[in-house]
This record gives C-alpha cells, sequence and structure tokens, in this order.
C-alpha cells in the first residue's frame, strides 16, 4: 500500500506562470505520493494542461519551483526529466507508423537498454526485448494487434500503444493529459481498466488529466482541482466530490458529476 508519510516523489512551491498579463497557474502548491493515482480536474482552460507542462520541462514557470524526490529540477529539460524517471505520453507524436505495433514498443524497449555500446549484445539478445515488448502490449490489452503495423490501428488503440510505448521506457511516475480524449465510448472502458490495473500493482505513481468523472472518481486516491489557474481543492474522491468551492468551479452548484 501507498505509504501516506512517504516523502513526495513530485512536489511544485508556488508554481506560476503567466502568459502576457495572463495568469495561467497561479501560486500551485502540490504535492504527490509514490505509488498513488492524483487527477487533475478543472473546467476548460483552468491550466491542467500548462501545469503539466511546467512538471514534465515543456513551460518554464515565471515563478516557483518544481521538486523530483525533494530535488530541484525546475531548470532542468524535458530529456534530462525523463531521464530521472519522469514519462510523459505526447499525443501520438511518438510512435512510428511504418512499424508494427510490436516493433514500436520494442523500440522504446531497447531504446531505455541503450543502443550504443550495447547494441551487437541487445541483438543477439533480440528475443528478451520482444517478450517484455510483448508483455507490456497485454498490460494494456493490445496484444491482440502485435503483428499490426501502427497506422491500421483505430485511435482508442493507437492511444493504449502511445502508453504502452510510454510503460516501456519504465518511469517513475506516468504523466497521462487526457488519455480517452477522441475515443470511441466503447474504447474508454479498456483504457480505465487498463489505469485500473497499473494502479493496482503500486509500483508507479500516476498523474492524470481527465475530463470523465465518473473515471476519476473510481481511479483516483486524490484529486486536485484548477480554476483559472489556481489550486482550489485538493484531497480524497469522496471530498472533492462534497466540496463546495468545487461544485461552484462546475456549473455554478451544479454537481461535479454533470
Ligand atoms: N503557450 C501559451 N501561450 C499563451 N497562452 C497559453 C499558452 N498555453 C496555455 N495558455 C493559456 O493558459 C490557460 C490555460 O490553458 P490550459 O491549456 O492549461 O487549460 P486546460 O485546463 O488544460 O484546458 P482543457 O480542459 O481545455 O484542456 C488558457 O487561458 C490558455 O489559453
Ligand atoms: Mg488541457
Amino acid at each position: 500500500m501507498a505509504d501516506s508519510n512517504a516523502p513526495p516523489i513530485i512536489e511544485t512551491r508556488d508554481l506560476t506562470i503567466r502568459f502576457g498579463g495572463h495568469v495561467a497557474v497561479d501560486n500551485v502548491n502540490f504535492s504527490l505520493q509514490p505509488f498513488t493515482l492524483k487527477s487533475i480536474i478543472g473546467p476548460n482552460g483552468a491550466g491542467k494542461t500548462t501545469f503539466f507542462n511546467m512538471l514534465t520541462g515543456q513551460y518554464k514557470p515565471s515563478q516557483g519551483s518544481v521538486l523530483f524526490k525533494g530535488r530541484d529540477i525546475t531548470g532542468l529539460s524535458p530529456a534530462q526529466r525523463t531521464k530521472l524517471g519522469m514519462g510523459r505520453s505526447f499525443q501520438l507524436t511518438n510512435i512510428f507508423p511504418e512499424l508494427t505495433v510490436l516493433e514500436n514498443v520494442r523500440v522504446a524497449v531497447q531504446s531505455r537498454e541503450g543502443f550504443g555500446f550495447n547494441f551487437w549484445r541487445n541483438f543477439r539478445h533480440f528475443s528478451h526485448t520482444e517478450d517484455e515488448a510483448y508483455a507490456t502490449l497485454q498490460e494494456v490489452f493490445l496484444d491482440g494487434k502485435w503483428r499490426a503495423t501502427s497506422a491500421e490501428l483505430t485511435h482508442g488503440e493507437k492511444r493504449k500503444l502511445e502508453i504502452a510505448i510510454l510503460l516501456a521506457l519504465k518511469p517513475e511516475i506516468l504523466f497521462l493529459d487526457e488519455p480517452t480524449a477522441g475515443m470511441s465510448q466503447e474504447e474508454v472502458p479498456a483504457i480505465l481498466e487498463m489505469l485500473g490495473k497499473i494502479k493496482d500493482v503500486r509500483d508507479r505513481t500516476l498523474l492524470l488529466v481527465e475530463h470523465k468523472m465518473d473515471m476519476i472518481m473510481s481511479l483516483s486516491d486524490t484529486i486536485m482541482v484548477l480554476q483559472e489557474g489556481r489550486l482550489i481543492a485538493d484531497g480524497e474522491p469522496e471530498e472533492i466530490y462534497k466540496s463546495e468551492a468545487v461544485q461552484e468551479a462546475y456549473l455554478g452548484g451544479g454537481t461535479v458529476r454533470d
């Protein structure tokens, strides 16, 4: 089980970013316990993706800092953060369309192990990287499509492949920005089940941005709510569900589930 007294894996101090005169993220202090799943919710334009981008290094904050395992990483590039064990899924930009599904994941396994000096050793041990890639595909329920080229996949399957590629890189913390965006209704339950499985193993930390409230409520250990760049609530799902501030933020007093 997650140890609530463990030091946070990632935290922010007074994290702020301005675009021109507009404060997109405003003084956010947050922390995430290792081996838990936290979701970020909030109305459109609340600053969720911008906040993510500052954690993963795509955006530099105007003010404040980001700490990974207690170390200030505010000045590090996205690539340096990836090396430390922070993994972010990009909207389908890291998939090679001409390769098969299995090959795409194998490339990720190999890149984690390093080409360079070890290339020939890896080449001779080809089957081990292939076995690992296949096992990762099973984790995301995509093993049935291992032979297909990724160009042949549906949008939802591509998102699963993207998550498999991310898992193959074995990050300690996974950042997922709307993994179900653009998916058909039928594809969403598999993603939910997959995330539930990843979470239950409790060997990774997940930070998720999602709009699907049922999914958020059932999956999350904790939920943080952004509104106009400010953190207005952070707590367990039940607490968030009952929070008046959160209900105000959504639909001026309507329920969060609407
Ligand atoms: N590069 C940028 N330049 C200028 N403004 C930006 C930039 N990136 C984000 N913003 C602004 O910051 C605010 C927060 O946007 P952000 O994309 O983080 O919201 P979000 O919560 O992810 O919304 P959604 O739910 O629609 O994805 C918006 O007003 C947006 O226009
Ligand atoms: Mg967004």
